[in-house]
C-alpha cells in the first residue's frame, strides 16, 4: 500500500483533510451497489493510500454467512468490476484483513444491538475510534427503519471527538410529499451535516469541471447570460433499456423520477448557477439551490405543452433485436410509465430569463452519450449569407463517455473563394492527462469520510427540485394517458419531442 504521506494521489487533498479513523457500516452488503460500484471503489480507494489506516468496513445484511464468505464474494465482485480489471493480491489482502460481515433483519432490534457491540469491539480491535459512516445501499423503504433504529441504540451520538455520518443512496423520496417527511424523519436522528444524500453525478469528474470551467477561466464569464446565450441543451441518452432484472423498479420510477429529479437537476444546476461566494459546501450548494428553487412548479397545462414523454417500443439496438418497454421482465403489458422524457424549461433569473433549457434523457437510445451543450447568439449582423454560415457557435461539455469540451465556431476554408465551415476545437481528457478518471464512487466515498459535503445533495435542493417535479407528476395524473406516444427501440425519441423546439433550434445530433 503506498503511504499515506507523500503520497501522488493525496495531491490536491489539504493535508489536515486526511480522513479520521473509520468504521465504513455498509448496509444492503449482498446488492448489486455493493459489489458493482462501492468496493471496488473502497478496494481502488485503499490501493491509493487514501483509507485512513485504521479502517474497517463492515458489511451488514440479511443473510446468513460469515465474514469469511463475505469476503470470498466480494474479492470476486472487486476482481470483476474494478477499474484496473484486475486484482493486485498483495492489496487485496491488506483489504480482505479489514472486512467483515454482520447478519441482521433491518427490522429486529436485537440484531441492532449486536451490532453496536460488534461495533465497539472494532474500535478496540482496529482504532477506529468510534467514528462511523453509516452507507445505506438497500431499497429507499428501510431509508427511516434503519436510522430510527440506529438512533434507539445510541449509534447516532458523537461522544468525545468522534463523528457519525449517513450516506443515503437514491431515491430519496418518490414525490415532494414523500422527499420532505423522510427528510424530516431523517432531521428528527441526525444534524443535516450528518447527512449525505448522494448523487453520483455529481462524482463525476467531468460533472465537477463543469465548475472548474466555469468559475477558473475568465473568458466565459462574461458570456454566460442571456445576452449571449441562446440555448442550452442537456442530454443523458443511454442504450440500455431494463436490463433483464430491472422492470419492476423502474414501472415505479419511470425516467423522471430516475434520471430528471436528480442527475438532470444536478447538471442544471451546475450550469446555470452564480458564482459562490466561497470555495466550499455551504456557498456551492446555496448557489445551487437557488437554480432549482427558481424553478416553478408548473400547472397541468404549461405540463402538455413543455414536457413530452414517450416510451420504446420493439426496435434494434446496434443490430440486435431489442424487445418494447412492455415485454420486458417485470412490466404491466399496459404499462404507461415513461422511458423517454424531453422538456423545455426556463430559468426566470436576472441571468437566464427568457432563455430555454432543454432536457431529454432516454433508455434504448441509439448512443449513450451525456453532454451539455451551449448555443451561443448569431452575430448581430448577416455579413455572411449563406445559409452553412448561420450556425452557431456552440460550447459542448461531454461528460460520458468520449470526456473533453469543444467549441465549435465558423473558419474560412483555405482558397481563393470566400468558403466557410464550422469547425471545432477540441480538448479530450484521455489524450490531455494520459490517466484514467477515477470512478464517481471512489470520489463521493472519500468525500463522505472526509466529512465534505460539497457533492452531495443538501436538503433544499432535494425539496426544490422535487417541487418542480412533482407538479409535472401532476399534470401527467391529470392528463390520465393510457398510453404514451413510442419510439423505437434504438432511435431518438419520438418526434413529438420536435414540438418542443422554439424558433431555430433543433435537438442536437449526436
Ligand atoms: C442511475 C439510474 O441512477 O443512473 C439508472 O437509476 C441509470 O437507470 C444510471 O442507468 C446511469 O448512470 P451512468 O453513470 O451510467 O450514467
Amino acid at each position: 500500500m503506498t503511504s499515506v504521506v507523500d503520497n501522488p494521489f493525496r495531491e490536491g487533498l489539504a493535508r489536515d483533510q486526511a480522513p479520521s479513523p473509520c468504521c465504513f457500516v455498509l448496509f444492503g452488503a449482498t446488492g448489486d451497489l455493493c459489489a458493482r460500484k462501492l468496493l471496488p471503489a473502497l478496494y481502488q480507494l485503499l490501493k491509493q493510500g487514501l483509507t485512513p489506516q485504521e479502517f474497517y468496513v463492515l458489511g451488514v445484511a440479511r443473510r446468513e454467512k460469515t465474514d469469511e464468505q463475505w469476503r470470498a464474494e466480494m474479492r470476486e465482485a472487486v476482481a470483476e468490476h474494478s477499474r484496473d480489471g484486475q486484482l493486485d493480491e498483495e492489496v487485496w489482502g491488506q483489504f480482505a484483513e479489514r472486512l467483515g460481515y454482520h447478519t441482521g433483519n433491518f427490522d429486529d432490534d436485537a440484531a441492532y444491538a449486536r451490532l453496536a457491540a460488534r461495533l465497539e469491539q472494532l474500535d478496540q480491535d482496529y482504532g477506529t475510534a468510534g467514528n462511523r459512516l453509516f452507507y445505506l445501499a438497500v431499497g429507499p423503504d428501510y431509508f427511516t427503519a434503519i436510522p430510527t433504529a440506529l438512533a434507539k441504540q445510541g449509534l447516532f451520538d458523537e461522544p468525545g471527538e468522534s463523528w457519525v455520518r449517513v450516506v443515503v443512496e437514491k431515491p430519496f423520496g418518490t414525490d415532494l410529499a414523500s422527499a420532505q417527511a423522510l427528510s424530516g424523519h431523517l432531521r428528527a436522528l441526525l444534524h443535516e451535516r450528518q447527512i449525505y444524500r448522494i448523487d453520483h453525478y455529481l462524482g463525476k469528474e467531468t460533472v465537477q469541471n463543469i465548475l472548474t470551467l466555469r468559475f477558473g477561466n475568465a473568458i466565459f464569464e462574461p458570456l454566460w447570460n442571456r445576452r449571449y446565450i441562446e440555448s442550452v441543451q442537456i442530454t443523458v441518452a443511454e442504450t440500455v433499456g431494463m436490463e433483464g432484472r430491472r422492470g419492476p423498479f423502474y414501472e415505479e420510477a419511470g425516467a423522471i423520477r430516475d434520471m430528471v429529479q436528480n442527475h438532470m437537476m444536478q447538471l442544471l444546476s451546475l450550469v446555470a448557477m452564480e458564482p459562490p461566494a466561497a470555495w466550499g459546501a455551504e456557498s456551492i450548494r446555496a448557489e445551487k439551490a437557488k437554480v432549482l428553487q427558481a424553478l416553478q412548479p408548473w400547472t397541468p397545462e404549461q405540463v402538455a405543452q413543455q414536457v413530452v414523454r414517450a416510451q420504446y417500443r420493439a426496435g434494434f439496438q446496434a443490430a440486435e433485436a431489442a424487445l418494447g418497454y412492455r415485454e420486458e421482465e417485470g412490466v404491466d403489458p399496459g404499462s404507461v410509465t415513461e422511458t423517454y422524457v424531453a422538456m423545455r424549461l426556463g430559468l426566470e433569473t436576472w441571468r437566464w430569463s427568457g432563455v430555454p433549457f432543454y432536457l431529454r434523457t432516454g433508455k434504448r437510445l441509439p448512443k449513450r452519450v451525456t453532454e451539455i451543450a451551449v448555443s451561443f447568439r448569431q452575430p448581430p449582423l448577416a455579413l455572411f449569407r449563406q445559409p452553412e454560415d448561420q450556425a452557431t457557435n456552440t460550447l459542448v461539455l461531454r461528460i460520458q463517455p468520449d470526456e473533453g469540451v469543444s467549441l465549435s465556431f465558423l473558419c474560412k476554408v483555405p482558397g481563393m473563394r470566400m468558403l466557410r465551415r464550422q469547425v471545432k476545437m477540441d480538448f479530450n481528457y484521455g489524450s490531455s492527462f494520459g490517466t484514467a478518471s477515477p470512478e464517481a464512487y471512489e470520489r463521493l466515498v472519500l468525500d463522505a469520510m472526509m466529512g465534505d459535503s460539497t457533492l452531495f445533495t443538501r436538503e433544499d435542493e432535494v425539496e426544490h427540485a422535487w417541487r418542480f417535479v412533482s407538479s409535472i407528476l401532476d399534470g401527467w395524473q391529470a392528463a390520465g394517458a393510457t398510453q404514451l406516444p413510442q419510439y423505437d427501440a434504438g432511435t431518438w425519441g419520438p418526434e413529438e419531442a420536435d414540438g418542443l423546439l422554439l424558433d431555430n433550434d433543433s435537438w442536437r445530433r449526436l
